[in-house]
């Protein structure tokens, strides 16, 4: 028997840590080095930034020839990528090859003729092409697409599907972050890093949570880290002799005061400098102070905080976990969009489950499967198919109230306090993550988790097969509850409710006893 993930003791970088078993000086083996993405998280993340510095976004006119576009804009240099997208009007995202190209093209930038309004004189990377002459010319640029499926297109995909499995695996090809859209991400932290520069030079503006830990779906908001560490660490290692210089600095009581002060002034500066950022509002009493706002151009919700260095740990840890193998991330984004069906969670803040909270649930799930399927990844092959009847019947079964989640051990804790759901944060452990949620929330979570292990049963006697017009697999799970019952009902159902819901308990319980005995009989 393997250990599960051993987690770090201490916030670093997660890879580093586990790549350390790889060394044979009595670590021990996880079983799972070598599937542990190749690029590191930092370096893929600084990859991509230096990309993003490179990079211009450009409102265009409606009608454009993209060969022609592309030719003007080369006379400030080779073209590396480039792609078009709508969002209230025609945007193209150019990445140049050097730097200094975008330079050149600032220069030769004109600020907006004076009409009612004055302009701030801010140069920023953000600009607008207009046409001199309009011409007849019809566009015919291809457009990436930014924007998740409608719900209509994602049953029919589904209901194309040949298995419960399949179903999993398109709906995570549907929904995932697509390569323009996390360049998107990127270039609009890398536009925001340009205003805080202002203030602080050496500053970076780091995208976190589900744009970079691969459990992102198209449409999620974009988390940004305003990383000050750079400024603070500059000149660490260069003392000569027997001096040591400081900077003067104003001194505050707290790093939490330190955090909204510093947040406050960049809430100033993007609300009144920034072209594209509307709606900015200052969060800066929240448990992690934010500033939020809307980036018009992308469409991306943006909340940015600063001094939250462990959530970009947390980042990094789920991007290992989801480079395990595809069907961590195809579980993940099935569970995420159950509940946003179900409005267990919701993009208003409030008693609901996070996605986050959820995303830590699939993972402790798959450790404490028998065997462990994090790390290892041989039984996924054969589980793969049961795994979302088994979460289901997991959590539908799972004694919420006295135990807690904790992953740092991959098993079940006491709960050391009374919250409804308590799910340890693994890097400070005396957090609870899911704190908010309350009650009612956690009994309806634990409602629809049981009547979709119930729905799933059906579909393993039947599937798409017998299914005929009527909806099976996913589509049945993310219809509305009353809807679920009544087509299954009419197709399938023999016994009255309460006999059916009596027999899924019994085999909810069998199964859970038997998890037990298989994972204290090693
Ligand atoms: P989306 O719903 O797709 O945005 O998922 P997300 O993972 O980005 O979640 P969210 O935007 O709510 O939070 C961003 C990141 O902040 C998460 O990925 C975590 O790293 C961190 N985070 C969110 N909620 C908590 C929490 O309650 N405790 C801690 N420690 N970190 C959190
Ligand atoms: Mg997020």
């Amino acid at each position: 028997q393997r250990p599960v993930l051993r987690l770090l003791s201490c916030p670093g970088t997660v890879a580093e840590d586990l790549r350390r078993d790889e060394q044979p000086s009595g670590s021990v083996e996880t079983g799972f080095e070598d599937k542990i993405p190749k690029k590191r998280f930092s370096e893929m993340q600084n990859e991509r930034r230096e990309q993003a510095q490179r990079t211009v976004l450009i409102h265009c006119p409606e009608k454009i020839s993209e060969k022609k576009f592309l030719k003007y804009l080369s006379q400030h240099g080779p073209i590396n990528n480039h792609f078009f997208y709508e969002s209230f009007g025609l945007y193209a995202v150019v990445e140049f090859c050097q730097k200094e190209s975008v330079r050149s093209l600032q220069n030769e930038t004109h600020a907006p003729s004076k009409g009612m309004e004055v302009a701030i004189p801010f140069r920023s990377r953000f600009f607008n092409l207009k046409l001199k002459n309009q011409t007849s010319e019809r566009s015919c640029v291809q457009m990436s697409n930014q924007l998740p499926p409608s719900s209509k297109k994602l049953f029919e995909v589904l209901c194309d599907a040949e298995s419960v499995d399949d179903q999993l695996n398109a709906l995570l090809k549907e929904f995932q972050l697509t390569e323009e859209n996390t360049k998107l991400r990127y270039l609009t932290c890398s536009l925001i890093e340009d205003i805080a520069a202002a203030y602080f030079p050496d500053c970076v503006v780091r995208p976190f949570g589900s744009s970079v830990n691969t459990f992102g779906k198209l449409g999620c908001d974009l988390d940004m880290f305003l990383d000050l560490n750079e400024t603070r660490n500059l000149s660490t290692n260069k003392t000569s002799g027997n001096f040591l210089m400081e900077f003067q600095v104003k001194n505050v009581p707290s790093e939490r005061i330190a955090t909204q002060k510093i947040l406050s002034v960049i809430g100033e500066c993007l609300d009144n400098f920034s072209p594209g950022c509307v709606g900015v509002q200052k969060i800066l009493n929240a448990r992690c102070p934010l500033v939020r706002f809307s980036h018009q151009a992308s469409g991306f919700q943006c909340d940015l905080t600063t001094n939250n260095r462990i959530a970009l740990t947390s980042s990094e840890l789920l991007y290992i976990y989801g480079a395990l193998d595809s069907r961590v991330r195809a579980l993940v984004f099935t569970v995420r969009y159950w509940a946003r069906a179900h409005s267990l969670t919701s993009s208003i803040p409030g008693a609901w489950i996070t996605n986050f909270s959820l995303t830590m649930m699939v993972i402790f799930f798959l450790q404490t499967r028998s065997p462990p399927i994090l790390p290892t990844l041989d039984c996924l092959q054969t589980l793969a198919e049961l795994l979302l009847k088994e979460f289901f019947e997991y959590f539908g079964n799972f004694a919420f109230n006295k135990n807690s989640i904790n992953i740092r051990q991959g098993r079940e804790q006491n709960k050391p306090d009374s919250s409804p759901l308590y799910i340890q944060n693994p890097f400070e452990t005396s957090l609870n993550i899911s704190k908010n949620v309350s009650q009612s929330q956690l009994q309806k979570f634990v409602d629809l988790a049981q009547e979709s292990a119930w729905i799933l049963q059906q579909e393993d006697l039947g599937g798409p097969s017998m299914s005929g017009n009527q909806p099976w697999g996913l589509v049945a799970l993310l219809l509305p509850s009353g809807a679920n019952r009544k087509s299954l009902g009419k197709k399938k159902s023999r016994k009255p409710a309460s006999e059916k819901v009596k027999v899924l308990l019994e085999s909810i319980k069998s199964n859970r006893t038997e998890n037990f005995t298989n994972t204290n009989g090693k």
